[in-house]
């Protein structure tokens, strides 16, 4: 069309016949863009809106942090490969990588893990109120509560906008969280709390922390000391996922980060995000030999229920977060046994891959169809997985988190809504309504 910008998108109101010409940035364009787009000239015409439950084709944000091809399985943490991370990184080098947007140097790094080591003991104080909790509390929901609660021990935490302050509670929270999450499974099982040992690693540490009983000091196995490092980089970051916009979403009413990560760590915590990891491992022992596998998917394809660990909002391809965890899992097998669930999670893998319901639907094994697999081998109960993944998301969240804080764009989060409820009406007194 002749004068009309190559980079916009030309849209004809048919109800009105008018014509917009809508700029088109990196392949979206501006939701306020439409507001001009009204019946009515009058005041009352709010103008055109989108309508997109579950945010299915919506930016809300420009970010540099990670990248997903869904169709070609891609994953990268601000532009390296998911494949090399967990190959030749370590989580605290990867949650360097997501905050700052570049590797460390050696320096950089040292400074970063002995900031990180140092903040990891937890006040006492908090160690009540897990104490407060009832036996079989899960423990996602002691994670969700405690990690809400540092807020209150940290009030200069709400200085958000304090390059200082925000530095510090990041130290803390992704430094607290495997104390906060060893604690509430150490009360869950009855056992006292173990400390941190900052000579060991992050995951070691966690591992200590996990499991030590009468010994003075505990050495964690080298094997699986590495793969929970690895498990935690593949749940590092993920884009906007549910979690994530929820931390964005409360950070961006200005809350603290502690309270903001609480909201993310309860999005989390759902069977169609974070909890699937825990509800694989139920469904594999409910299906319980391989022979009963075809039954299970032909009631899933009746729409039961669903195949947990399979499926992605943005995946259609191999997740290759799944690719990974299913070479880390040999390893884990090599040193703790080979956990029986896996033959039947390879034989529904491969029954599911092969059937029309799935292909057509792109419906790939996800990051949570082998993790817990993994997890229960290492000897982690199952309401403790979720808690692993809210470990891993931890520097995502507050990477996120800090760079909608820096982007001078966003505002605070407030959708619109298209309101089907009844017109204006008046009230009737009680004596009026009569029986209904
Ligand atoms: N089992 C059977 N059918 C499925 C599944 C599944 N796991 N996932 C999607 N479908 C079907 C769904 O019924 C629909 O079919 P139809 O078009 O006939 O109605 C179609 O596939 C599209 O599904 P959708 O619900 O529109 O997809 P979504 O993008 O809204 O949902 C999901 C994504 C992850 C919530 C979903 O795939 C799911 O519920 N998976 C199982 C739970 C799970 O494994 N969650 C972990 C996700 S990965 C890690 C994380 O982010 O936490």
């Amino acid at each position: 069309m002749n004068g009309v910008p190559k980079d916009t998108l030309t849209v004809i109101d048919h109800r009105t016949g008018r014509q917009y010409e809508i700029p088109v940035q990196d392949g979206a364009i501006r939701a306020v863009d439409l507001r001009q787009i009204k019946v009515s000239a009058d005041g009352g015409d709010p103008g055109l809106m989108t309508y997109d439950p579950g945010y299915v084709n919506t930016a809300s944000c420009r970010s540099a942090i990670s990248f997903i091809d869904g169709e070609k399985g891609i994953l990268r943490y601000r532009g390296y490969p998911i494949e090399q991370l967990a190959e030749r990184s370590t989580f605290l080098e990867t949650a360097y990588l997501l905050l700052h947007g570049e590797l460390p140097s050696p320096a950089e790094l040292d400074s970063w893990v002995r900031n990180i080591t140092h903040h990891t003991i937890i006040h006492e104080n908090i160690k009540k109120f897990i104490d407060g909790f009832h036996h079989d509390a899960h423990p996602m929901g002691m994670f969700v509560s405690t990690v809400a609660a540092l807020s209150t021990f940290y009030p200069e935490a709400k200085q958000i906008q304090d390059e200082t302050s925000r530095r510090n509670q990041i130290f803390r929270l992704i430094a607290k969280t495997p104390t906060l999450a060893a604690f509430a499974y150490r009360h869950s099982v009855g056992m006292p709390y173990a400390y941190p040992d900052n000579d060991l690693s992050y995951a070691g540490n966690f591992l200590n922390m996990m499991s030590k009983a009468t010994e003075v000091k505990y050495t964690p196995n080298k094997t699986l000391e590495r793969a929970l490092d690895v498990l935690f980089i593949l749940h590092a970051d993920h884009e906007q996922n549910c979690s994530s916009s929820a931390m964005r979403g409360v950070g961006s009413s200005h809350a603290d980060p502690y309270s903001a990560m609480a909201a993310a760590a309860a999005a989390l915590y759902g069977p169609l995000h974070g909890g699937a990891n825990e509800e694989v491992v139920r469904m594999l022992r409910e299906i319980g030999s391989t022979d009963r596998i075809p039954g299970y998917i032909d009631r899933v394809k009746r729409g039961e229920f669903r195949l947990m660990g399979f499926g992605h909002r943005i995946y259609k391809n191999y997740d290759p977060r799944a690719t990974i965890i299913k070479r880390v899992a040999e390893e884990v097998f090599d040193v703790t046994g080979k956990n029986p669930l896996i033959d039947i999670a390879v034989e529904l893998e491969r029954i599911a891959l092969n059937d029309d319901y799935f292909v057509t639907r792109k419906l790939y094994p996800n990051v949570d169809f082998y993790s817990g697999i993994i997890y229960e081998a290492m000897r982690f109960p199952l309401d403790m997985f979720p808690v692993l993944f809210a470990m891993g998301r931890t520097p995502g969240w507050l990477a996120q988190w800090q760079e909608m804080l820096l982007d001078r764009e966003q505002k605070i989060a407030r959708p619109r809504q298209i309101y089907i409820g009844p017109p204006a009406r008046d009230y009737v007194p009680i004596e009026e309504r009569g029986g209904r």
